[in-house]
């Protein structure tokens, strides 16, 4: 902290501007705590780099006019994988063990998409991508099979888009709620997604271009994974050989999180999927950790478009 931050005239400013000088008043102490160090941190800031007027109201301004993208800034300025990081260590310190690694949510997500059987398929057919078949078990630590999991998936088509904040697609293209079988196994087809990019000129894009960053995720495959009696699973995988794979705008690759992708030509494997042309195939489990408390087991209380 500079001098002038942590002078008493400020110190005392900082104080009254955050009520912390006045436990009697309405609010609750932590908040008041938090707000005085937000707004510390910034004056720290502002006389650091000496700020001036003009580079102060064109910031606040930018800021106003980027909200829109604030679940953006969220995974690109790495606020949604510092989360992670805090969740893995705090998980690790209560001896929590590990199941699927956890990784972040994003801002794409939408809730009640159609509740399917294992084996539906997910893409709408629109996209012309080369087919993708993916299944898997959902397993408890033991390897036993989790009776009654649900695995959400959501995705993008082959131009990085996802339904519903691309208009252009139909209602829940691309997403969907599979029931795991009595043996604890998913399977569903769709395509193979393309990478992501932040939409161009806009202030998340502007950010990042400022200090020299691109604003692009590697393809990738979201996941919520539940089951009663079970934590609650956030999660992806990338798709392996993506230019992007360990270069995430969103930091969200983990190296248990890149499951191989097999090319499928053999004609008898291609009439076996159903299918008329080679395809790709990925297995994946997903392990479930036992949950303590019913708050684990459900999703957490951001904001989403639609909540089921
Ligand atoms: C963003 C987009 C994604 O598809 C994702 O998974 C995470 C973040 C984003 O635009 O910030
Ligand atoms: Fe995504």
């Amino acid at each position: 902290m500079t001098d002038l931050t942590t002078s008493p005239d400020i110190e005392a400013f900082l104080d009254k501007i955050s009520g912390v000088d006045n436990p009697q008043a309405e609010g609750a102490p932590r908040t008041k705590q938090i707000v005085r160090k937000i707004i510390a941190d910034l004056f720290d800031t502002i006389d650091r780099f000496d700020v001036t007027e003009d580079e102060f109201w064109k910031a606040l301004n930018f800021v106003a006019a980027g909200a829109p993208e604030f679940g953006l800034w969220a995974a690109g300025l790495g606020f949604e994988h510092f989360l992670d990081v805090r969740m893995d260590l705090k998980d690790a310190a209560a001896g929590v063990p590990p199941g699927t690694p956890r990784t972040i949510e994003g801002p794409l997500y939408v809730g009640g998409a159609p509740l399917v059987e294992s084996g539906a398929r997910i893409d709408d057919g629109s996209d012309a991508g080369e087919a993708l078949i993916m299944h898997g078990h959902v397993r408890d630590l033991d390897g036993k099979p989790v009776p009654g999991a649900v695995v959400d998936v959501w995705h993008a088509n082959t131009k990085g888009n996802y339904s519903y904040f691309d208009p252009s697609q139909s209602d829940y293209n691309m997403r969907r709620r599979i029931k795991a079988d009595a043996d604890g196994r998913y399977e569903f087809r769709s395509i193979v997604p393309s990478g992501y990019s932040v939409p161009p000129g806009g202030s998340t894009d502007q950010i990042l271009k400022a200090v020299g960053r691109h604003g692009n995720r590697p393809a990738h495959i979201h996941f919520f994974v539940r089951a009663p009696g079970f934590r609650h699973l956030t999660t992806q995988i990338n798709i392996d050989g993506d230019p992007f794979l360990h270069d995430d705008f969103a930091y969200a690759t983990r190296d248990d999180l890149i499951p191989p992708v097999e090319r499928k030509s053999d004609p008898a494997d291609i009439h076996a999927a159903g299918l008329n042309a080679p395809f790709a195939q990925i297995a994946f489990d997903f392990t479930l950790t036992p949950a303590s408390q019913a708050q684990e087991e459900v999703l957490s209380e951001r904001p989403r478009v639609l909540v089921d």
